[in-house]
């Protein structure tokens, strides 16, 4: 196998990460190889040399994004953003006219306050300097880029980033159809690692909608590697390394194959389709076999034998779940939980501390998560 001098060096890269999934998020980059991991404000950062920053795009269950940092420079206003672009990456060989590009900003500097016009004149910086180069410049391509660029300012400076996925990383590609208020895929996914559930016993959602936190827990029970069945920008780098990306893909087959815990999961919703859209979206997941999601009201489902661990995102009474009775709804989830579920764990996302009283439950632990802007908290209950 070809291994290039690029292959060992060790980049330094950014996971970006739901708040409050830091360390969870730190945890993983560490299980997958990653080393000096620290965490950071929704984000943690890590070192990692190119097989591994691989393995982290296939494997990682968590992140948004992961960002390859390229350069750093002194930003103090506009001027010397432009001329840090412009230095901050051989354009030549990175940035051909013919691919497309989209620029992402994030925090301030001096004069540099609104992320879009900060995005603007970095890509003023990057076409000005093509046009040097080729008399011709790249076209914004804000959905597909071929390359997809991060900066980021603070009054330490700037610094440019490649960004490996193009696309967010929740996007696993199984989900074509969604319910009301779905979670997104990497903070269900963080969610199951939060609650500490491993595979071995048995996982029950009775208000499942979509099935994002069935599947996630499926997978990551079966041991699935979540980036298999989709693109990434860093395909398409220059100093992309293809026999290296099939070696860690391979890797990644293997652990598949292998496959880990075949654990009992089960879902229950009361709408008919989107209990469908549930089965469809385990099936495009190829996950199906591990899945039953039953049609019907949650007052009705019977536990299998545990203990186990139940996990919850009921309506919160915000975006849906307006017209319902809620107070009813937590009661008698309450009430099932107490009465079928002695000895299982319980976890709960709440997005209304008003109607969660309604449990008549006591948390044993909080944790605050950010839930698509909604400050919301992952409750769990030892159910006695
Ligand atoms: C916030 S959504 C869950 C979203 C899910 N976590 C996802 O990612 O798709 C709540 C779901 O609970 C369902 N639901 C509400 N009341 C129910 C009941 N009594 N029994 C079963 N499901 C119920 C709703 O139809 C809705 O799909």
């Amino acid at each position: 196998m070809k291994k290039t001098k690029a292959n060992f060096e060790r980049i330094k890269g950014v996971s970006v990460l739901p708040q409050g999934l830091e360390e969870a998020g730190v945890a993983e980059l560490l299980a997958l190889g990653a080393k000096a991991v620290k965490p950071l404000r929704r984000a943690a950062a890590f070192e990692a040399d190119m097989a591994c920053f691989y393995r982290l795009h296939l494997q990682c269950r968590l992140p948004f994004r992961l960002l390859r940092e390229v350069a750093r420079f002194p930003c103090d206003g506009r001027e010397s953003l432009y001329s840090g672009i412009q230095e901050g990456l051989d354009w030549e060989r990175w940035l051909h006219p013919s691919m497309s590009f989209r620029v992402d900003v994030t925090g301030t500097a001096p004069g540099l306050n609104h992320s879009h016009y900060s995005a603007l004149q970095v890509k003023n910086a990057i076409v000005d300097r093509q046009r040097d180069i080729w008399g011709q410049r790249s076209s914004i391509d804000l959905e597909e880029p071929d390359v997809c660029l991060h900066v980021h300012l603070d009054r330490e400076g700037g610094v440019l980033s490649l960004d490996g996925s193009g696309g967010s990383l929740h996007r696993r590609g199984y989900r074509a159809e969604m319910g009301d208020a779905p979670l997104k895929e990497n903070l269900a996914a963080g969610l199951i690692r939060l609650s500490g559930w491993t595979g071995t016993t048995p996982l029950v959602d009775p208000l499942c909608g979509s099935g994002t936190l069935l599947i996630e827990a499926a997978s990551l029970a079966a041991g699935h590697a979540p980036g298999m069945n989709r693109s990434f920008a860093l395909e398409g780098w220059a100093d992309f390394d293809d026999d290296l990306w099939r070696e860690e893909k391979e890797r990644a087959c293997k652990r598949q194959e292998q496959g880990q815990f075949q654990p009992m999961i089960i879902g229950c919703e009361q709408d008919p389709s989107i209990a469908k859209q549930a089965r469809n979206n385990a099936e495009a997941a190829g996950l199906s076999h591990l899945i039953s999601i039953q049609t019907g009201d949650f007052r009705d489902l019977q536990l299998p034998e545990g203990p186990g661990t139940i996990v919850c995102n009921p309506p919160y009474g915000l975006r849906i779940g307006a017209d319902q009775n809620l107070e009813a709804l937590y009661g008698d989830l309450g009430a099932m939980v107490k009465t079928q579920a002695s000895g299982w764990d319980f976890w709960l996302l709440s997005g209304n501390a008003g109607v969660t009283g309604a449990l008549r439950m006591r948390a044993s632990r909080r944790i605050p998560i950010n839930n698509g802007g909604l400050d919301c908290r992952w409750l769990h209950y030892q159910v006695r």
